[in-house]
Protein backbone atom coordinates (compact mmCIF):
# COMPACT_ATOMS: atom_id res chain seq x y z
CA UNK A 1 0.00 0.00 0.00
CA UNK A 2 1.12 3.30 -0.45
CA UNK A 3 2.12 5.68 2.41
CA UNK A 4 -0.65 8.48 1.62
CA UNK A 5 -3.13 5.66 2.28
CA UNK A 6 -4.20 5.92 5.98
CA UNK A 7 -4.70 2.53 8.05
CA UNK A 8 -8.22 2.26 7.49
CA UNK A 9 -8.17 2.73 3.17
CA UNK A 10 -5.71 0.01 3.67
CA UNK A 11 -8.57 -1.87 5.67
CA UNK A 12 -11.40 -1.35 3.76
CA UNK A 13 -9.29 -2.03 0.31
CA UNK A 14 -8.18 -5.42 1.72
CA UNK A 15 -12.38 -6.15 2.72
CA UNK A 16 -13.44 -5.51 -0.68
CA UNK A 17 -14.58 -8.69 -2.23
CA UNK A 18 -15.11 -10.42 0.84
CA UNK A 19 -17.52 -9.18 2.48
CA UNK A 20 -20.33 -7.43 0.49
CA UNK A 21 -20.07 -4.07 0.25
CA UNK A 22 -23.21 -3.46 1.76
CA UNK A 23 -22.00 -4.88 4.72
CA UNK A 24 -19.51 -2.23 5.32
CA UNK A 25 -20.04 0.97 6.84
CA UNK A 26 -18.05 4.15 7.24
CA UNK A 27 -18.45 6.85 8.78
CA UNK A 28 -19.84 8.72 5.70
CA UNK A 29 -22.57 5.89 4.76
CA UNK A 30 -26.06 7.15 5.13
CA UNK A 31 -26.73 3.89 7.13
CA UNK A 32 -23.70 4.09 9.61
CA UNK A 33 -25.41 5.82 12.48
CA UNK A 34 -28.14 3.41 12.35
CA UNK A 35 -25.82 0.27 12.26
CA UNK A 36 -23.76 2.11 15.13
CA UNK A 37 -26.69 2.54 17.34
CA UNK A 38 -28.43 -0.83 16.40
CA UNK A 39 -28.61 -2.41 19.73
CA UNK A 40 -26.69 0.32 21.88
CA UNK A 41 -28.20 -0.14 25.36
CA UNK A 42 -26.94 3.23 26.83
CA UNK A 43 -26.95 6.22 25.48
CA UNK A 44 -24.02 7.87 27.10
CA UNK A 45 -21.99 6.26 24.87
CA UNK A 46 -23.53 7.61 21.55
CA UNK A 47 -23.09 11.33 22.30
CA UNK A 48 -20.92 14.09 19.79
CA UNK A 49 -17.62 13.61 21.99
CA UNK A 50 -17.95 9.74 21.85
CA UNK A 51 -14.79 8.09 20.26
CA UNK A 52 -16.77 6.33 17.37
CA UNK A 53 -15.23 3.52 15.09
CA UNK A 54 -13.97 4.37 11.75
CA UNK A 55 -16.32 1.60 9.71
CA UNK A 56 -18.55 -0.64 11.23
CA UNK A 57 -18.34 -4.50 9.45
CA UNK A 58 -21.52 -6.22 9.71
CA UNK A 59 -20.44 -10.54 9.88
CA UNK A 60 -22.85 -12.80 8.43
CA UNK A 61 -20.36 -15.36 7.98
CA UNK A 62 -17.53 -16.98 9.99
CA UNK A 63 -15.12 -15.96 6.55
CA UNK A 64 -16.78 -12.42 7.27
CA UNK A 65 -14.92 -12.82 10.98
CA UNK A 66 -12.00 -14.28 9.57
CA UNK A 67 -11.32 -11.41 6.39
CA UNK A 68 -12.08 -8.55 9.00
CA UNK A 69 -9.22 -10.09 11.33
CA UNK A 70 -6.95 -10.69 9.19
CA UNK A 71 -6.97 -7.21 7.14
CA UNK A 72 -7.14 -5.72 10.59
CA UNK A 73 -4.21 -7.17 11.74
CA UNK A 74 -2.75 -6.31 8.79
CA UNK A 75 -3.12 -2.51 8.31
CA UNK A 76 -3.20 -2.20 12.10
CA UNK A 77 -6.54 -0.99 12.68
CA UNK A 78 -7.75 -3.02 15.48
CA UNK A 79 -11.73 -4.26 16.02
CA UNK A 80 -13.96 -3.99 18.84
CA UNK A 81 -16.22 -7.27 18.63
CA UNK A 82 -20.03 -6.60 19.23
CA UNK A 83 -22.51 -8.99 19.84
CA UNK A 84 -25.60 -7.61 21.40
CA UNK A 85 -24.19 -4.69 22.29
CA UNK A 86 -24.72 -4.81 25.99
CA UNK A 87 -21.51 -3.64 27.69
CA UNK A 88 -21.85 -1.72 30.42
CA UNK A 89 -19.47 0.46 29.82
CA UNK A 90 -19.83 0.41 25.66
CA UNK A 91 -16.33 -1.07 24.90
CA UNK A 92 -17.99 -2.98 22.04
CA UNK A 93 -18.71 -0.03 20.05
CA UNK A 94 -16.52 2.88 21.87
CA UNK A 95 -13.28 3.69 23.09
CA UNK A 96 -12.16 5.95 26.04
CA UNK A 97 -9.08 7.29 24.49
CA UNK A 98 -9.18 8.68 21.02
CA UNK A 99 -7.66 5.78 18.48
CA UNK A 100 -8.69 4.57 15.32
CA UNK A 101 -10.70 1.22 15.35
CA UNK A 102 -13.59 -0.70 13.01
CA UNK A 103 -16.38 -2.59 14.70
CA UNK A 104 -16.63 -6.16 13.76
CA UNK A 105 -20.73 -6.59 14.47
CA UNK A 106 -21.85 -10.35 14.69
CA UNK A 107 -25.80 -9.33 15.12
CA UNK A 108 -26.29 -11.06 11.24
CA UNK A 109 -24.53 -13.99 12.75
CA UNK A 110 -27.36 -15.46 14.60
CA UNK A 111 -28.05 -19.49 14.01
CA UNK A 112 -28.98 -21.26 16.49
CA UNK A 113 -29.02 -25.60 15.62
CA UNK A 114 -30.66 -27.90 17.91
CA UNK A 115 -29.35 -31.28 18.12
CA UNK A 116 -32.13 -33.18 19.97
CA UNK A 117 -30.80 -35.95 19.62
CA UNK A 118 -28.15 -35.51 22.10
CA UNK A 119 -29.55 -32.34 23.67
CA UNK A 120 -26.79 -29.66 22.29
CA UNK A 121 -26.63 -26.92 20.31
CA UNK A 122 -24.41 -24.61 18.76
CA UNK A 123 -25.58 -21.25 18.60
CA UNK A 124 -23.78 -17.94 16.84
CA UNK A 125 -22.11 -15.56 19.04
CA UNK A 126 -24.92 -12.61 17.57
CA UNK A 127 -27.99 -14.56 18.15
CA UNK A 128 -29.89 -12.74 21.68
CA UNK A 129 -30.69 -15.07 24.82
CA UNK A 130 -34.22 -14.72 24.03
CA UNK A 131 -33.37 -16.29 20.38
CA UNK A 132 -31.40 -19.08 21.85
CA UNK A 133 -34.51 -19.67 24.75
CA UNK A 134 -37.14 -19.67 21.87
CA UNK A 135 -35.08 -22.11 19.33
CA UNK A 136 -34.54 -24.48 22.51
CA UNK A 137 -37.51 -24.48 24.02
CA UNK A 138 -39.77 -24.97 21.14
CA UNK A 139 -37.27 -27.86 19.55
CA UNK A 140 -38.13 -29.56 23.18
CA UNK A 141 -40.28 -28.43 26.14
CA UNK A 142 -38.16 -30.65 28.40
CA UNK A 143 -35.03 -28.92 26.99
CA UNK A 144 -33.60 -25.59 28.52
CA UNK A 145 -30.24 -23.59 28.88
CA UNK A 146 -29.18 -21.92 32.19
CA UNK A 147 -28.86 -17.68 31.05
CA UNK A 148 -29.99 -14.46 32.19
CA UNK A 149 -32.88 -13.00 32.93
CA UNK A 150 -33.13 -10.47 29.80
CA UNK A 151 -33.48 -11.53 26.31
CA UNK A 152 -31.59 -9.32 24.51
CA UNK A 153 -28.25 -9.80 25.92
CA UNK A 154 -26.13 -10.98 23.05
CA UNK A 155 -24.73 -14.52 23.72
CA UNK A 156 -20.92 -13.92 22.66
CA UNK A 157 -21.12 -11.30 25.40
CA UNK A 158 -23.18 -13.67 27.67
CA UNK A 159 -20.73 -16.44 27.56
CA UNK A 160 -17.75 -14.61 27.15
CA UNK A 161 -18.16 -13.18 30.83
CA UNK A 162 -19.20 -16.19 32.65
CA UNK A 163 -23.01 -15.43 32.39
CA UNK A 164 -25.23 -15.71 35.71
CA UNK A 165 -29.02 -16.30 35.60
CA UNK A 166 -31.49 -17.73 37.81
CA UNK A 167 -30.96 -21.37 37.00
CA UNK A 168 -26.97 -21.58 38.01
CA UNK A 169 -28.20 -23.19 41.32
CA UNK A 170 -29.06 -25.95 39.61
CA UNK A 171 -27.11 -26.05 36.19
CA UNK A 172 -24.07 -23.31 36.90
CA UNK A 173 -23.45 -20.68 34.87
CA UNK A 174 -23.86 -20.33 31.36
CA UNK A 175 -20.20 -20.98 30.36
CA UNK A 176 -20.33 -24.23 32.77
CA UNK A 177 -22.19 -25.31 30.05
CA UNK A 178 -20.27 -24.45 27.28
CA UNK A 179 -18.83 -28.04 25.50
CA UNK A 180 -17.11 -26.37 22.17
CA UNK A 181 -16.35 -23.37 20.48
CA UNK A 182 -14.92 -21.97 16.86
CA UNK A 183 -12.90 -19.18 17.72
CA UNK A 184 -11.41 -16.78 15.21
CA UNK A 185 -7.37 -15.87 16.38
CA UNK A 186 -5.70 -12.91 15.82
CA UNK A 187 -4.12 -14.74 12.62
CA UNK A 188 -7.44 -15.19 11.50
CA UNK A 189 -7.71 -18.76 11.53
CA UNK A 190 -11.25 -20.83 12.70
CA UNK A 191 -10.23 -22.90 15.22
CA UNK A 192 -12.44 -25.77 17.29
CA UNK A 193 -12.03 -27.09 21.35
CA UNK A 194 -9.49 -29.21 19.78
CA UNK A 195 -7.35 -26.88 17.55
CA UNK A 196 -7.27 -23.76 19.70
CA UNK A 197 -6.32 -26.31 23.28
CA UNK A 198 -7.81 -26.39 26.58
CA UNK A 199 -5.90 -23.52 28.29
CA UNK A 200 -7.65 -21.05 25.42
CA UNK A 201 -11.00 -23.02 25.78
CA UNK A 202 -10.92 -22.46 29.56
CA UNK A 203 -10.28 -18.59 29.01
CA UNK A 204 -12.79 -18.03 26.82
CA UNK A 205 -15.82 -19.72 29.33
CA UNK A 206 -15.89 -16.46 31.17
CA UNK A 207 -12.25 -14.68 30.99
CA UNK A 208 -14.54 -11.54 29.31
CA UNK A 209 -14.71 -10.56 25.93
CA UNK A 210 -12.63 -9.33 23.35
CA UNK A 211 -9.38 -10.22 24.90
CA UNK A 212 -8.38 -14.07 23.22
CA UNK A 213 -10.39 -13.45 19.29
CA UNK A 214 -13.67 -13.63 17.81
CA UNK A 215 -15.80 -16.23 19.16
CA UNK A 216 -17.95 -17.00 15.81
CA UNK A 217 -20.17 -19.47 17.49
CA UNK A 218 -20.68 -22.02 21.02
CA UNK A 219 -21.78 -25.85 21.23
CA UNK A 220 -24.12 -26.18 24.75
CA UNK A 221 -24.91 -28.33 26.48
CA UNK A 222 -29.07 -28.09 27.17
CA UNK A 223 -30.46 -28.91 30.58
CA UNK A 224 -33.66 -31.10 31.17
CA UNK A 225 -36.70 -29.11 32.84
CA UNK A 226 -40.21 -30.66 33.97
CA UNK A 227 -42.93 -30.17 30.81
CA UNK A 228 -43.73 -27.44 33.38
CA UNK A 229 -42.11 -25.30 35.73
CA UNK A 230 -43.02 -22.85 38.65
CA UNK A 231 -42.58 -18.75 38.92
CA UNK A 232 -43.86 -16.24 41.02
CA UNK A 233 -43.53 -12.61 41.89
CA UNK A 234 -43.96 -10.96 45.39
CA UNK A 235 -43.34 -7.56 46.25
CA UNK A 236 -42.72 -6.15 49.31
CA UNK A 237 -42.40 -2.88 51.21
CA UNK A 238 -39.60 -1.30 53.28
CA UNK A 239 -40.91 0.10 57.03
CA UNK A 240 -43.90 -1.95 56.92
CA UNK A 241 -42.53 -3.39 60.04
CA UNK A 242 -43.29 -6.78 61.59
CA UNK A 243 -42.00 -10.28 59.58
CA UNK A 244 -44.02 -8.64 56.13
CA UNK A 245 -41.23 -6.09 56.42
CA UNK A 246 -38.78 -6.15 53.00
CA UNK A 247 -35.60 -5.75 55.46
CA UNK A 248 -36.71 -8.71 57.62
CA UNK A 249 -37.80 -11.22 54.76
CA UNK A 250 -34.39 -10.01 52.92
CA UNK A 251 -32.22 -10.91 56.09
CA UNK A 252 -34.67 -14.41 56.26
CA UNK A 253 -33.92 -14.71 52.24
CA UNK A 254 -29.86 -14.32 52.86
CA UNK A 255 -29.53 -18.03 55.26
CA UNK A 256 -31.41 -19.89 52.88
CA UNK A 257 -28.84 -19.24 49.77
CA UNK A 258 -26.40 -21.84 51.45
CA UNK A 259 -28.40 -23.55 53.60
CA UNK A 260 -30.25 -25.90 52.74
CA UNK A 261 -29.05 -27.16 49.40
CA UNK A 262 -31.69 -26.32 47.61
CA UNK A 263 -31.05 -25.91 43.52
CA UNK A 264 -34.55 -26.47 41.99
CA UNK A 265 -35.56 -22.87 43.93
CA UNK A 266 -34.03 -19.82 43.27
CA UNK A 267 -35.31 -16.91 44.42
CA UNK A 268 -33.50 -13.22 43.05
CA UNK A 269 -34.42 -9.91 44.58
CA UNK A 270 -35.07 -6.56 42.81
CA UNK A 271 -34.65 -2.98 45.16
CA UNK A 272 -36.23 -0.11 43.93
CA UNK A 273 -37.06 2.77 46.21
CA UNK A 274 -38.55 1.13 49.10
CA UNK A 275 -39.72 -2.03 47.28
CA UNK A 276 -38.20 -5.90 47.06
CA UNK A 277 -39.70 -7.90 44.43
CA UNK A 278 -38.88 -11.24 44.82
CA UNK A 279 -38.83 -13.15 42.18
CA UNK A 280 -39.05 -17.05 41.98
CA UNK A 281 -37.63 -19.86 39.37
CA UNK A 282 -38.91 -22.94 40.82
CA UNK A 283 -36.86 -26.01 38.54
CA UNK A 284 -38.56 -29.01 40.46
CA UNK A 285 -41.31 -31.11 39.49
CA UNK A 286 -44.48 -30.88 41.00
CA UNK A 287 -45.44 -26.91 40.28
CA UNK A 288 -46.67 -24.24 42.03
CA UNK A 289 -48.37 -27.07 44.40
CA UNK A 290 -44.87 -28.15 45.38
CA UNK A 291 -43.16 -24.69 45.14
CA UNK A 292 -45.92 -23.76 48.01
CA UNK A 293 -45.44 -26.40 50.14
CA UNK A 294 -41.39 -25.59 50.05
CA UNK A 295 -42.15 -21.83 50.81
CA UNK A 296 -44.14 -22.71 53.84
CA UNK A 297 -41.41 -25.15 55.19
CA UNK A 298 -38.38 -22.83 54.58
CA UNK A 299 -39.60 -19.35 54.00
CA UNK A 300 -43.27 -18.68 55.55
CA UNK A 301 -42.54 -14.72 56.43
CA UNK A 302 -43.12 -14.04 52.95
CA UNK A 303 -46.38 -15.53 52.68
CA UNK A 304 -46.66 -17.17 49.33
CA UNK A 305 -49.70 -19.12 48.13
CA UNK A 306 -50.46 -20.88 44.97
CA UNK A 307 -52.48 -17.88 44.00
CA UNK A 308 -49.56 -16.06 43.27
CA UNK A 309 -47.56 -18.73 40.95
CA UNK A 310 -47.88 -19.94 37.86
CA UNK A 311 -47.51 -23.33 36.37
CA UNK A 312 -45.56 -22.47 32.76
CA UNK A 313 -43.26 -24.17 29.95
CA UNK A 314 -39.67 -23.42 30.77
CA UNK A 315 -40.27 -20.84 27.79
CA UNK A 316 -42.92 -19.22 28.69
CA UNK A 317 -41.21 -19.13 32.22
CA UNK A 318 -38.47 -16.92 30.62
CA UNK A 319 -40.86 -14.85 29.12
CA UNK A 320 -42.29 -14.14 31.94
CA UNK A 321 -39.34 -12.85 33.47
CA UNK A 322 -38.14 -11.12 30.51
CA UNK A 323 -41.02 -9.63 29.93
CA UNK A 324 -42.37 -9.34 32.69
CA UNK A 325 -46.24 -10.79 32.65
CA UNK A 326 -47.56 -14.59 32.73
CA UNK A 327 -49.26 -14.26 29.57
CA UNK A 328 -46.27 -12.48 27.70
CA UNK A 329 -45.90 -13.88 24.52
CA UNK A 330 -42.70 -15.92 23.92
CA UNK A 331 -42.43 -14.18 20.31
CA UNK A 332 -41.72 -11.20 22.51
CA UNK A 333 -38.13 -12.67 23.48
CA UNK A 334 -37.46 -12.40 20.28
CA UNK A 335 -37.40 -8.34 20.00
CA UNK A 336 -34.14 -6.57 19.25
CA UNK A 337 -34.39 -3.75 20.68
CA UNK A 338 -31.91 -0.81 21.78
CA UNK A 339 -31.94 2.01 24.43
CA UNK A 340 -31.38 5.37 23.17
CA UNK A 341 -33.34 7.42 26.20
CA UNK A 342 -32.33 6.25 29.50
CA UNK A 343 -28.68 6.76 30.80
CA UNK A 344 -27.44 4.09 33.14
CA UNK A 345 -24.22 3.28 34.98
CA UNK A 346 -23.70 0.22 36.89
CA UNK A 347 -21.68 -1.26 39.52
CA UNK A 348 -21.86 -4.80 40.79
CA UNK A 349 -20.27 -6.66 44.57
CA UNK A 350 -20.07 -10.11 45.99
CA UNK A 351 -22.09 -10.69 49.72
CA UNK A 352 -20.24 -13.83 51.84
CA UNK A 353 -21.76 -12.84 55.46
CA UNK A 354 -24.99 -12.51 55.47
CA UNK A 355 -25.98 -8.51 55.76
CA UNK A 356 -29.06 -8.86 58.76
CA UNK A 357 -32.13 -7.17 59.21
CA UNK A 358 -30.47 -3.80 60.55
CA UNK A 359 -28.20 -3.60 57.68
CA UNK A 360 -31.10 -3.97 55.39
CA UNK A 361 -33.19 -0.97 56.75
CA UNK A 362 -30.26 1.03 56.84
CA UNK A 363 -30.01 0.62 53.10
CA UNK A 364 -33.39 1.54 52.49
CA UNK A 365 -33.26 4.29 54.76
CA UNK A 366 -30.35 6.00 54.02
CA UNK A 367 -29.96 5.71 50.12
CA UNK A 368 -33.11 3.52 47.92
CA UNK A 369 -36.40 5.35 49.42
CA UNK A 370 -34.51 9.03 48.23
CA UNK A 371 -34.02 7.48 44.82
CA UNK A 372 -36.62 5.86 42.70
CA UNK A 373 -33.96 6.16 40.04
CA UNK A 374 -31.87 3.43 41.53
CA UNK A 375 -32.12 -0.40 41.28
CA UNK A 376 -30.10 -3.40 43.20
CA UNK A 377 -30.58 -6.84 41.99
CA UNK A 378 -29.31 -9.37 44.59
CA UNK A 379 -28.52 -12.81 42.37
CA UNK A 380 -28.19 -15.87 44.72
CA UNK A 381 -25.21 -18.33 43.85
CA UNK A 382 -25.33 -21.57 46.01
CA UNK A 383 -26.61 -24.72 44.61
CA UNK A 384 -24.15 -26.14 41.88
CA UNK A 385 -22.55 -22.73 41.10
CA UNK A 386 -21.25 -22.66 44.98
CA UNK A 387 -20.84 -26.05 46.38
CA UNK A 388 -19.95 -28.69 42.93
CA UNK A 389 -17.91 -26.50 40.25
CA UNK A 390 -14.38 -25.42 41.43
CA UNK A 391 -13.33 -21.70 41.31
CA UNK A 392 -11.07 -22.79 38.66
CA UNK A 393 -13.31 -24.84 36.68
CA UNK A 394 -13.27 -21.47 34.51
CA UNK A 395 -12.13 -18.06 34.90
CA UNK A 396 -15.45 -17.49 36.78
CA UNK A 397 -14.18 -17.48 40.26
CA UNK A 398 -17.24 -16.24 42.71
CA UNK A 399 -18.48 -19.49 43.76
CA UNK A 400 -17.81 -21.26 46.59
CA UNK A 401 -18.91 -19.01 49.83
CA UNK A 402 -20.53 -16.59 47.79
CA UNK A 403 -24.15 -15.81 48.85
CA UNK A 404 -25.23 -13.25 46.38
CA UNK A 405 -24.42 -10.75 43.66
CA UNK A 406 -25.39 -7.19 43.96
CA UNK A 407 -25.41 -4.98 41.12
CA UNK A 408 -26.11 -1.59 41.63
CA UNK A 409 -27.50 0.87 38.71
CA UNK A 410 -28.56 3.85 38.65
CA UNK A 411 -30.60 5.88 35.75
CA UNK A 412 -31.14 9.66 34.63
CA UNK A 413 -32.58 11.59 31.36
CA UNK A 414 -31.51 14.36 29.81
CA UNK A 415 -27.80 14.59 29.08
CA UNK A 416 -25.07 12.13 29.46
CA UNK A 417 -23.08 14.41 31.45
CA UNK A 418 -24.37 17.29 33.46
CA UNK A 419 -25.91 17.62 36.71
CA UNK A 420 -28.90 15.06 36.56
CA UNK A 421 -25.57 12.40 35.80
CA UNK A 422 -23.57 14.23 38.50
CA UNK A 423 -26.45 13.82 41.02
CA UNK A 424 -26.78 10.04 39.92
CA UNK A 425 -23.31 9.34 40.17
CA UNK A 426 -23.33 11.20 43.58
CA UNK A 427 -26.04 8.99 44.73
CA UNK A 428 -24.35 5.85 43.36
CA UNK A 429 -20.78 6.14 44.69
CA UNK A 430 -22.19 6.77 48.13
CA UNK A 431 -24.42 3.83 47.98
CA UNK A 432 -20.98 1.65 46.58
CA UNK A 433 -19.01 3.04 49.78
CA UNK A 434 -21.64 2.70 52.12
CA UNK A 435 -21.88 -0.76 51.18
CA UNK A 436 -18.00 -1.28 51.37
CA UNK A 437 -17.59 -2.98 55.06
CA UNK A 438 -20.83 -5.64 54.05
CA UNK A 439 -19.32 -6.97 50.90
CA UNK A 440 -16.37 -8.64 50.02
CA UNK A 441 -12.78 -7.54 50.42
CA UNK A 442 -9.24 -8.37 49.41
CA UNK A 443 -9.67 -8.57 46.82
CA UNK A 444 -13.81 -6.29 46.54
CA UNK A 445 -14.73 -8.78 43.93
CA UNK A 446 -17.03 -7.94 40.96
CA UNK A 447 -18.53 -9.39 38.31
CA UNK A 448 -17.10 -8.44 34.47
CA UNK A 449 -20.32 -9.02 32.66
CA UNK A 450 -21.29 -5.98 34.61
CA UNK A 451 -18.23 -4.10 33.48
CA UNK A 452 -17.36 -0.81 36.09
CA UNK A 453 -14.97 1.10 34.13
CA UNK A 454 -14.45 3.20 37.88
CA UNK A 455 -12.49 0.10 39.02
CA UNK A 456 -9.31 0.48 36.44
CA UNK A 457 -8.18 1.16 32.91
CA UNK A 458 -5.13 -0.69 31.09
CA UNK A 459 -2.04 1.36 30.65
CA UNK A 460 -0.17 0.26 27.05
CA UNK A 461 3.08 0.65 27.62
CA UNK A 462 5.60 -0.30 24.77
CA UNK A 463 2.50 -1.09 22.58
CA UNK A 464 1.13 -3.92 25.02
CA UNK A 465 -1.05 -3.46 27.67
CA UNK A 466 1.00 -3.69 31.11
CA UNK A 467 0.08 -6.88 33.54
CA UNK A 468 0.84 -5.44 36.61
CA UNK A 469 -1.20 -2.42 36.53
CA UNK A 470 -4.23 -4.41 35.28
CA UNK A 471 -3.81 -6.48 37.92
CA UNK A 472 -5.77 -4.10 39.88
CA UNK A 473 -9.17 -4.44 38.36
CA UNK A 474 -8.19 -7.89 36.89
CA UNK A 475 -8.05 -9.46 40.44
CA UNK A 476 -11.40 -8.49 41.26
CA UNK A 477 -13.15 -9.67 38.30
CA UNK A 478 -11.12 -12.84 38.26
CA UNK A 479 -9.13 -13.14 41.62
CA UNK A 480 -6.40 -16.14 41.40
CA UNK A 481 -7.62 -17.16 38.04
CA UNK A 482 -6.36 -13.67 36.24
CA UNK A 483 -2.60 -14.56 36.31
CA UNK A 484 -3.84 -17.78 34.36
CA UNK A 485 -5.90 -15.81 31.97
CA UNK A 486 -2.72 -13.74 31.38
CA UNK A 487 -0.64 -16.34 30.91
CA UNK A 488 -2.93 -17.67 28.07
CA UNK A 489 -3.62 -14.22 26.64
CA UNK A 490 0.45 -14.14 26.17
CA UNK A 491 0.68 -17.66 24.33
CA UNK A 492 -1.93 -16.73 22.00
CA UNK A 493 -1.67 -13.45 21.33
CA UNK A 494 1.53 -12.45 22.96
CA UNK A 495 1.44 -8.81 20.32
CA UNK A 496 -2.08 -7.44 22.18
CA UNK A 497 -3.76 -7.27 19.06
CA UNK A 498 -7.46 -8.25 20.61
CA UNK A 499 -7.68 -5.09 23.10
CA UNK A 500 -10.14 -2.52 25.01
CA UNK A 501 -9.81 -0.71 28.21
CA UNK A 502 -10.17 -3.97 30.39
CA UNK A 503 -8.44 -6.52 28.24
CA UNK A 504 -6.43 -9.27 29.77
CA UNK A 505 -2.78 -8.01 29.59
CA UNK A 506 -0.52 -10.31 27.89
CA UNK A 507 1.75 -12.66 30.91
CA UNK A 508 4.96 -13.41 28.28
CA UNK A 509 7.41 -14.83 31.12
CA UNK A 510 5.97 -18.70 32.52
CA UNK A 511 4.06 -18.78 35.28
P1 LIG B 1 -21.43 -6.69 23.70
O1 LIG B 1 -21.65 -7.00 22.28
O2 LIG B 1 -21.46 -5.25 24.11
O3 LIG B 1 -20.05 -7.35 24.16
C1 LIG B 1 -19.59 -7.32 25.49
C2 LIG B 1 -18.07 -7.54 25.52
O4 LIG B 1 -17.74 -8.81 24.95
C3 LIG B 1 -17.30 -6.52 24.70
O5 LIG B 1 -16.04 -6.33 25.28
C4 LIG B 1 -17.16 -7.20 23.37
O6 LIG B 1 -16.05 -6.70 22.64
C5 LIG B 1 -16.99 -8.64 23.75
N1 LIG B 1 -17.55 -9.59 22.79
C6 LIG B 1 -18.82 -9.60 22.32
N2 LIG B 1 -18.99 -10.62 21.48
C7 LIG B 1 -17.82 -11.29 21.42
C8 LIG B 1 -17.40 -12.44 20.71
N3 LIG B 1 -18.23 -13.10 19.91
N4 LIG B 1 -16.11 -12.85 20.84
C9 LIG B 1 -15.27 -12.17 21.66
N5 LIG B 1 -15.62 -11.09 22.36
C10 LIG B 1 -16.89 -10.64 22.25
N6 LIG B 1 -25.24 -10.68 32.56
C11 LIG B 1 -25.41 -11.84 33.21
O7 LIG B 1 -24.47 -12.61 33.37
N7 LIG B 1 -26.65 -12.18 33.68
C12 LIG B 1 -27.73 -11.38 33.48
O8 LIG B 1 -28.83 -11.72 33.90
C13 LIG B 1 -27.56 -10.16 32.77
N8 LIG B 1 -28.61 -9.31 32.53
C14 LIG B 1 -28.40 -8.14 31.81
C15 LIG B 1 -29.47 -7.29 31.53
C16 LIG B 1 -29.26 -6.11 30.81
C17 LIG B 1 -30.43 -5.22 30.50
C18 LIG B 1 -27.97 -5.75 30.41
C19 LIG B 1 -27.72 -4.47 29.66
C20 LIG B 1 -26.92 -6.60 30.68
C21 LIG B 1 -27.12 -7.80 31.38
N9 LIG B 1 -26.06 -8.65 31.68
C22 LIG B 1 -26.28 -9.84 32.34
C23 LIG B 1 -24.69 -8.30 31.29
C24 LIG B 1 -24.33 -8.92 29.98
O9 LIG B 1 -24.18 -10.31 30.10
C25 LIG B 1 -23.00 -8.33 29.50
O10 LIG B 1 -23.15 -6.95 29.30
C26 LIG B 1 -22.55 -9.01 28.22
O11 LIG B 1 -21.20 -8.68 27.98
C27 LIG B 1 -23.40 -8.57 27.07
O12 LIG B 1 -23.14 -9.32 25.94
P2 LIG B 1 -23.44 -8.65 24.53
O13 LIG B 1 -23.02 -9.60 23.50
O14 LIG B 1 -24.85 -8.15 24.50
O15 LIG B 1 -22.51 -7.38 24.64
Amino acid sequence: SSSASSPIDDFLRCLSGKIPAEQVFTQSSSGFMAELTSSVQNPRFVTNATVRPACIVAASDASHVQAAVRCGHRSGVRLRVRSGGHDYEGLSYRAVRAETFAVLDLAGLRAVRVRAGDATAWVDSGATLGELYYAVGTANPGFAFPGGACSTVGVGGYLSGGGIGLMMRKFGIGADNVLDAMIVNADGELLDRGRMGEDLFWAIRGGGGESFGVVVSWRLKLSMVPPTVAVFTIAKTAGDGGGGDAAALLAKWETLILQPFLPDLTIRVVLQGRTALFQCLYLGSGGCARLAATMRAYFPELGMTTSDCHDLTWLRAMAFISLGAADAPPEGMLRRTNNLGTYVKSKSDYVRRPMGAAAWSALFADHLASNNAGVLILEPHGGVVGAVIPDMATPYPHRAGVLYNIQYGVFWWGDAEGESSAAARRWLDALYAAMETAVSGNPREAFVNYRDLDIGENAVVGGVTEYESARRWGERYFMGNFRRLAAVKGRVDPGDYFRNEQSIPPLLQPY
